[in-house]
């Protein structure tokens, strides 16, 4: 039986974490805090509320969950105009081979993602009609590392976990595919992302002859 891959979206799929930085990173002033670049990998795979969580313990910040839910909606708001403009060039090299191959082949694809807003990224890069099945942000309650996402990704596609391949760029996200009993492809750093089965730099370097062996 063919393979099921399931791809993460921010830093996979396409290069957001930019605009989320820039988006923290506005909010951060609001309270006097200068978000950097080395505060932003932290929060790579993580869900919004607990990014916000994290920036607030950086900070020292000790907000009211008031507070906490008008930030969370203005940084939102932020980052939604800040992607107003994203297309299809915005789509990290490689990836439209990979999806061209998987489709090709017959493979089942789904995304796997932490994001609430994914399908209108995938829609806006015109990558949407690849998928088979979109897990998000909106649909799981746990998150990465937690293997829910995955799972139901799987569950989606109608493949047993051990028959889905993962493609992640965060520590955590790697976490979670081996949790859920799937290959994994890391992208990024090797000493960070060590559970993965496979890592490379970036998704330009991820060999198509490395996607057919494990698509069979
Ligand atoms: C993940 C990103 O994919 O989605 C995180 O790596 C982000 O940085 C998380 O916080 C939630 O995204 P959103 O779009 O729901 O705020
Ligand atoms: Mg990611």
């Amino acid at each position: 039986m063919s393979k099921g891959f399931i791809f993460d979206l921010d830093g996979v799929i396409v290069d957001t974490a930019k605009y989320h930085y820039e988006a923290w990173k506005s909010l951060a002033q609001q309270f006097g805090y200068d978000f950097t670049p080395q505060d932003n990998e932290h929060f790579k795979g993580v869900s919004r509320v607990k990014s916000l969580e994290l920036l607030l313990e950086m900070a020292q910040y000790k907000a009211t969950p008031e507070q906490k839910d008008r930030w969370l909606s203005e940084k939102n708001t932020a980052y939604l105009a800040l992607i107003s403009h994203m297309n299809d060039k915005e789509i990290l090299p490689g990836i439209p081979q990979i999806l061209d191959l998987l489709q090709r082949q017959g493979n089942l694809i789904a995304l796997g993602s932490a994001s609430k807003n994914a399908e209108p990224i995938l829609e806006k890069v015109g990558l949407l009609s690849y998928f088979n099945t979109l897990v998000d942000g909106n649909s799981v309650s746990k998150a990465k590392p937690d293997p829910e996402v995955f799972l139901k990704a799987a569950q989606q596609l109608g493949l047993p976990p051990e028959d889905c391949v993962v493609l992640e760029d965060a520590k955590a996200g790697v976490a979670a595919a081996k949790a859920a009993g799937m290959q994994c492809i890391g992208v990024g750093d090797a000493t960070i992302l060590k559970l993965a089965d496979y890592c490379f730099e970036t998704t330009a370097a991820i060999p198509l002859s490395l996607i057919k062996e494990l698509s069979q």
